[in-house]
């Protein structure tokens, strides 16, 4: 059966990750959360000194860049992969509020964009993936058979967001994860290099009001059809 590629693009915690991860087991596709890749570029630029004051320090980020490997390595246990930072599984401290705060930043650097962008069309190149972002129907794979573009009102995705940190025993309130959820989607989407847009052939899905399994029913009805087609 012939393989195809699937963009999922969105705002924040539009549950894009959950939704790309399920298909992708259904699949027996690939799956490759590229936040987590911005998210890893973003902890080498704390640990390195590089973000201390409130803008990065992107000259020698840039200049730094060519040290930074990003891998996903599968965990058989956990059903997906996890990021490792230079040879480190970071896959945790990624998801920190601390990391989370910084990244739009990051990822609004074209240089970090460039390098990233590069990694994640090679490991498009045998299909067979979905991948999930900001910029993957638009910049990474513009020939992309099945794009998805996901939104939700940031109340409810703030909220989803809120149980989540929650359940991993985070110490967060709600105001702050609202107002993260908020700058980000505001940053993400005014940044002048590959900003968050749908792609004009994208199917958009407001999932404000719909359960987990009705989603991922439709969409992979999308990707059934397609992955018919190409046969
Ligand atoms: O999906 P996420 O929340 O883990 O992404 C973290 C940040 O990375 C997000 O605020 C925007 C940025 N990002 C991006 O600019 N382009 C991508 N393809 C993926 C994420």
């Amino acid at each position: 059966m012939k393989k195809i590629i699937i963009a999922i693009d969105g705002y924040s915690s539009t549950g894009k990750s959950t939704i790309a991860k399920r298909l992708a087991r259904e699949l027996g596709y690939v799956y490759v959360d590229t936040g987590a890749m911005y998210r890893a570029v973003t902890l080498f630029a704390m640990e390195k000194g590089l973000l201390d004051g409130e803008e990065p320090d992107r000259k020698n980020l840039i200049r730094k860049l060519d040290t930074i490997s990003i891998r996903f390595v599968p965990n058989a246990d956990l059903g997906y992969a996890e990021t490792y930072l230079n040879g480190t599984n970071v896959e945790e401290e990624i998801r920190s509020m601390e990391v989370s705060n910084r990244v739009s930043a990051i990822a609004a650097i074209p240089e970090v964009r460039h390098k990233l962008v590069e990694e994640q069309r090679k490991m498009g190149e045998e299909k067979g993936i979905v991948m999930d972002g900001r910029d993957i129907g638009t910049v990474v794979f513009p020939d992309a058979e099945l794009k998805l573009f996901m939104t939700a009102s940031p109340e409810i995705r703030a909220s989803r967001r809120y149980k989540e940190l929650l359940g991993k025993g985070k110490k967060v309130t709600y105001e702050a994860v609202l107002k993260n959820v908020i700058d980000r989607d505001y940053i993400d989407s005014h940044r002048k290099d590959s900003p968050l847009i749908k792609a004009p052939d994208a199917i958009e899905l407001d999932n404000t009001d719909m359960g987990k399994d009705e989603q991922f029913e439709r969409i992979y009805n999308h990707a059934l059809r397609m992955i018919n087609k190409k046969k």
